[in-house]
């Protein structure tokens, strides 16, 4: 028996987006103008470059840094419009320049100190990786809210790395469009991970032995292991159906003098890398099959599931999208 009891939420009609958002081109439309050409949306990180790029729902977002002034554009078409760009400690956002609207504080609230604090773990920055899904962008978005697919959809990788007791030890914090999830790691793991850090002498934000991610709305969520690598990803609409997952991996060491720490940490990067693709790689037909499926109910507006306590932040994704949508005041 669960010690929790079991609370789950049919959601009234309204509360949720139309399943249309999910395949239709005036909803991509829409969701171009009205969340990714407003919201504050993250770029990357100015370790090794001084150029950042980026591609939403065909916005083209382009950021150049000279000094400590940032400044760029966002191009759609003819259109060119000049950004509002802004940090979180290394981690670096923009917006369409607009009159009003939150701050990247406010945007980021109640995270946005401890995405700073992680932030300086944004050192040894590896390649970034983008892999396609044939899926709607907010597909993406719910697969990583649902904390409870690990079990099913990742038996051989993440299920095994977390505590098996995650009834107990999974903690799920929900703030409006924001949110943050964290699992205990299993004993195993978290040893793996001393290990490497008695090697690697890895830097750490925070001595916590745990898996965690924090979802920025609208697109945004770092991953974070043992309180030390972290993983910013970014789910880039690109068409109704089609979407690209990046993310970089960061491997924070405090010291990587000789050839031989450098080879180590080297290989253990590309490791690191390789599982997270196979995690990747285990969601992805998951996110196409629902992609697919889904216009199968769309004659069933009443059809929306049944949402558990732990997975209301998937509700609130959507409520946060029909707000900045404009849909419901
Ligand atoms: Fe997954």
């Amino acid at each position: 028996m669960s010690a929790h009891p079991v609370q789950s939420i049919v959601p009234e009609t309204g509360a949720f987006l139309p399943h249309s958002h999910f395949w239709t081109g005036e909803a991509f439309a829409q969701e171009r103008e009205r969340v990714f050409g407003r919201c504050w949306l993250y770029m990357g990180v100015f370790e090794d470059t001084n150029v950042l790029t980026a591609e939403m729902a065909g916005l083209r977002f382009e950021l150049r840094r000279q000094g400590e002034a940032m400044d760029g554009v966002c191009r759609d078409g003819e259109q060119v419009r000049p950004l509002q760009i802004d940090r979180c400690g290394a981690l670096v956002f923009a917006r369409v320049a607009q009159d009003g609207g939150p701050t990247l504080a406010d945007h980021l609230a109640p995270y946005g100190e401890r995405l700073a604090t992680m932030s300086a773990n944004c050192l040894n920055p590896q390649a970034p990786v983008g892999i396609a899904f044939q899926a709607n962008w907010k597909a993406l978005v719910e697969n990583t809210m649902d904390d409870f697919h690990g079990s099913t959809v990742h038996p051989d990788t993440i299920h095994p790395a977390v505590h098996p007791d995650w009834q107990s030890h999974l903690v799920t914090e929900r703030h409006g469009a924001n949110s943050d999830s964290r699992w205990l790691l299993a004993d195993g793991t978290a040893g793996w991970w001393a290990k490497l850090d008695a090697k690697l002498r890895m830097r750490r934000f925070a001595e916590e032995p745990f898996y965690r991610h924090t979802f920025i709305f609208p697109n945004f969520y770092l991953a974070t292991f043992y309180g030390a690598t972290v993983i910013p990803h970014r789910v880039d609409p690109v068409a109704p159906d089609s979407s690209v997952l990046r993310w970089q991996l960061f491997l924070p060491t405090t010291r990587l003098e000789t050839a031989r720490e450098q080879a180590f940490h080297r290989s253990t990067a590309t490791y690191l890398i390789q599982s997270a693709g196979t995690v990747i790689a285990e969601d992805c037909p998951v996110c196409e099959a629902v992609q697919q499926g889904r216009p199968g109910i769309a004659d069933l507006p009443h059809i929306t599931g049944i949402y558990g306590r732990r997975e209301r932040r998937i509700l609130d994704f959507h409520q946060a999208m029909l707000r900045q949508l404009g849909e419901t005041e």
